[in-house]
Parts: structure tokens; C-alpha cells; sequence
């Protein structure tokens, strides 16, 4: 359970940790080679430690000091991912095309849906096909095997990342070269594959393509996680919200345009440097429109937060969520805390109120509990959040950061 007390205006400096999104695929791309792989700027979140108990179980030794990971052995893997983890965590659905690139099979349970709508993983599944896996579904869980892995060229209906990253993965292996047309071209997914080029299976970047050469044994590589563009943008948020003034460091300025452009139209002062930027929010925001889009266009991650600052803008939002079906549990809540939010099919319209009221709200995935942070923080009173446990998934140290800017944030036992 978190404690806020609304009506600080944030001022100050945050540094920005590693990116979660960039560590897990990081962490699961050691399962590719015995080679010794180490990882800088490790975030400490639930997710990634999710991670780690993840390889150790198929057979890696891991050793995780000071945000670096440092991942060996595994010479014979177990191919069989614990089911329990995998629903615990869609990401470790990342596991399937390594071991079926090493192990020559794979028992993978399907990943649990979660509130963020249905979420299938046919990209994957079709992927893995035309990489010459024979891919079945029985008792909720993916049996796949190849003597091995023959590069081809595959199309994606959708950008998605999670099936351009588990297609890099399988192609490093696989022999010859594998192409994915209309792949996601994320920040996170364009780490993942400079990680496989320094462990030996290159991947070159086309205008509507990707290309890895697969490798016959991958080497170690040494890696340092890319600052979490999504974690940035809600610290920034977060000093739009309540007035404030508040600098991001360690940031990747270069991740954040779709952001900086909104956070602009909405009245905020923004300022760029090298590593870092800095928001000064508004008195009250204005209303803006937009809508997410795969990268580089408005993050669905920042959707929710994105959200809670216009619930007190000066007028009418219009919010398209393109990437989900349904990606809205936050509006239930942001609702609790006085927001005029209608949502019609994927279209979000919010009508700005003056002050948002403190209220007893639960958290239902990490993006939507960032939301009713955010929303705490400038409402007038005090706000009781659960499902913070989805919060510690995604933002590492989140309520001392968040002091840190002059927040009043308590962390409660339920
Ligand atoms: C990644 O999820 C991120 N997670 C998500 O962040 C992020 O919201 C998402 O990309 C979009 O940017 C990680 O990187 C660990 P997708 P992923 O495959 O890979 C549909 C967070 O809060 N789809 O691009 O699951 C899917 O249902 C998390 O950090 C299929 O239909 O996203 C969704 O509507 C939340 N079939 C859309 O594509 C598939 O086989 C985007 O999914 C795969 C996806």
C-alpha cells in the first residue's frame, strides 16, 4: 500500500535507472550461449528478478551485485520454463526460440493474459514456425522442436516487440540469415540486437527489415542497460502534474520526442540536454490529443500517466489507444479521484477538472498504478494505492525518488 499526500510540487533531479524493458531480453539472450555475459545498469525490480530465477532454472549461474549481472555456464540447459514464471511474467514467453535454438526443444507455458486486454503470441508462434520449429499447443502450454533453426524471411502483421525480440533471439542461432519485415524498432529492441551482434550474430537494420546472420556458437559480450525511457517519462510527468520542476539524468533525451512534443502542446517548459531533460509543468496543463503508436510515436507505456495529467487539464483530451485493445485500468480509479474520463472502443475523451481529489485506489498493472502516482500527487488530500507490488515490476526505489523530489509518499503494509 502506498501513502500520498497531494499538493507538492516536485523539484529537482532524478537519475533514471536501466530499462527494464532492454534487461529482460538482455537477461534472456544468455540462455543463447556457456559464454560469460555481463550486464550493466541493472535495474532492481520484481521483473528482472523474475528473470534471473527464470535462467537459473533452465541451468544458468547468475551472480547479481551492484546493478551488474554477471550470466555463465548452462552447457546442457533444461528446456522446460517453470509455468509458474512464465505467468507470473509475460516477458519470460522470451525463453521459447533460445532454448529451441539450443536444446533443439522447448516447454514453454503460454503467458497469462493480463489487464492490459488479450495477448496472444501468434507472431511468435507463426515465427518460430517459419523458422522450421514445429510449434503445438497442449494443456495451455507451447511444446516446439527443430533439429534446427533455418533462417528465412518472415512478415509481422504488427510491429510487435515481443515477437521481433524472440525472433532475434531464435535467428542467432539459426543457420544462415533471418529477415523480419515490419519489425518493432523500439529503443529496447534495437539493444537487444547490438547485444547478439557483440555476442557474434550480426543484425543489420533496413528501412522496413531487420537482418541477423545467425551464428553456429555465440560468444559472451559485456552490456550496459540503456536508460528506461518509460520510468523517465513518468518522473517528467510527475513534475507536470504538480507545477513542479523536475530534471531527469542518466535520461536518453533521444527516446522521448512523441513525450516532449505533448508535454509542450499540454503548457509545460521543457528543456533538453545531452543526458537529461528537464520538465517545468504548468499551472494547470492544457487539454491535447494523441494517440499511442509503436515506436517512435507516443508509448502506450506512457498512455495511463499521460492520462492522469490530463484529468485536470484545462479542457477536452482525445486519447486513441492503438497498441491494446484495452488498455484503460486505470480510468476506474483516475474516476475514484474525481477525473470526467468516457471511454467509447479505444478512444479515451477526458474533460479537465480543476483538482483531482484524494481517494482509496487500487493498481491493476505497472502502468496504471504510475497513473494514480501521479494523479495522488496533485490531488488535494490524501491517497491510499494498492496493487503496488505492480509498481515495484517496473520503478526501482519509486517512493524514495519520488521524497527525494519533495513528494510526501509513504510505503504501508496493507
Ligand atoms: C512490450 O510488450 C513491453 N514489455 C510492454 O511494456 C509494452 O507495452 C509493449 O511492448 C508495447 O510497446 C516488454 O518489453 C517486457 P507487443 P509486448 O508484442 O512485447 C499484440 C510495461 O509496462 N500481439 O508489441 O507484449 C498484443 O496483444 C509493459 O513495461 C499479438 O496480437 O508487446 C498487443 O496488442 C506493458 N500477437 C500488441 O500486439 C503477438 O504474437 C503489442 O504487443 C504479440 C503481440
Amino acid at each position: 500500500m502506498i501513502r500520498i499526500l497531494g499538493g507538492n510540487r516536485l523539484q529537482g533531479e532524478v537519475r533514471i535507472s536501466g530499462a527494464k524493458n532492454a534487461a529482460l531480453p538482455a537477461i534472456f539472450a544468455s540462455l543463447l550461449t556457456p559464454e560469460p555475459l555481463i550486464l550493466r545498469n541493472v535495474p532492481r525490480l520484481l521483473d528482472v528478478e523474475t528473470a534471473v530465477e527464470l535462467v537459473r532454472a533452465l541451468g544458468k549461474e547468475v551472480h547479481w551485485e551492484n546493478g551488474i549481472l554477471r550470466i555463465w555456464g548452462g552447457e546442457e540447459l533444461c528446456p522446460e520454463a517453470p509455468a509458474e514464471l512464465v505467468q507470473r511474467m509475460r516477458a519470460s514467453f522470451l525463453v521459447l526460440g533460445p532454448l529451441v535454438a539450443r536444446m533443439g526443444r522447448a516447454r514453454v507455458a503460454l503467458p497469462g493474459g493480463c489487464a492490459l486486454g488479450p495477448r496472444p503470441v501468434d507472431f511468435h508462434l507463426h515465427g518460430l514456425a517459419r523458422l522450421g520449429a514445429q510449434v503445438e499447443l497442449h494443456h495451455g502450454a507451447v511444446h516446439a522442436h527443430a533439429r534446427h533453426l533455418q533462417g528465412t524471411t518472415i512478415y509481422l502483421d504488427f510491429p510487435s516487440v515481443g515477437a521481433t525480440e524472440q525472433l532475434l533471439l531464435a535467428g542467432a542461432l539459426a543457420r544462415g540469415k533471418t529477415v523480419v519485415v515490419n519489425p518493432a524498432r523500439e529503443p529496447e529492441v534495437v539493444e537487444l540486437a547490438a547485444l547478439l551482434t557483440e555476442m557474434g550474430a550480426p543484425v543489420r537494420w533496413e528501412m522496413d527489415r531487420v537482418i541477423i546472420q545467425g551464428c553456429a556458437k555465440l560468444g559472451g559480450a559485456e552490456h550496459s542497460i540503456i536508460p528506461d525511457r518509460i520510468e523517465a517519462g513518468t518522473y517528467l510527468l510527475a513534475g507536470a502534474i504538480t507545477g513542479g520542476r523536475v530534471r531527469a539524468l542518466a535520461a536518453c533525451p533521444e527516446h522521448l520526442w512523441a513525450l516532449v512534443d505533448r508535454l509542450t502542446l499540454a503548457g509545460a517548459a521543457v528543456e533538453v540536454g545531452p543526458d537529461w531533460v528537464e520538465v517545468e509543468g504548468p499551472q494547470r496543463p492544457k487539454a491535447v490529443d494523441f494517440r499511442t503508436w509503436p515506436y517512435p510515436g507516443f508509448p502506450t507505456d506512457l498512455q495511463p500517466p499521460m492520462v492522469a495529467l490530463l484529468a485536470r487539464a484545462e479542457g477536452r483530451s482525445t486519447i486513441t489507444e492503438t497498441v491494446y485493445a484495452a488498455r484503460f485500468g486505470h480510468v476506474e480509479p483516475l474516476l475514484q479521484m474525481g477525473a470526467k474520463i468516457q471511454v467509447t472502443g479505444n478512444v479515451l475523451v477526458v474533460e479537465g477538472v480543476e483538482r483531482l481529489r484524494g481517494a482509496r485506489v487500487e493498481a491493476t498493472d505497472i502502468r496504471a498504478g504510475a497513473a494514480l502516482v501521479l494523479a495522488a500527487l496533485a490531488a488535494e488530500g490524501v491517497s491510499f494505492i494498492g496493487g503496488d507490488h505492480h509498481l515495484a515490476r517496473g520503478y526501482e526505489n519509486l517512493a524514495e525518488k519520488l521524497r527525494a523530489l519533495g513528494a510526501q509518499v509513504w510505503e504501508e503494509r496493507d
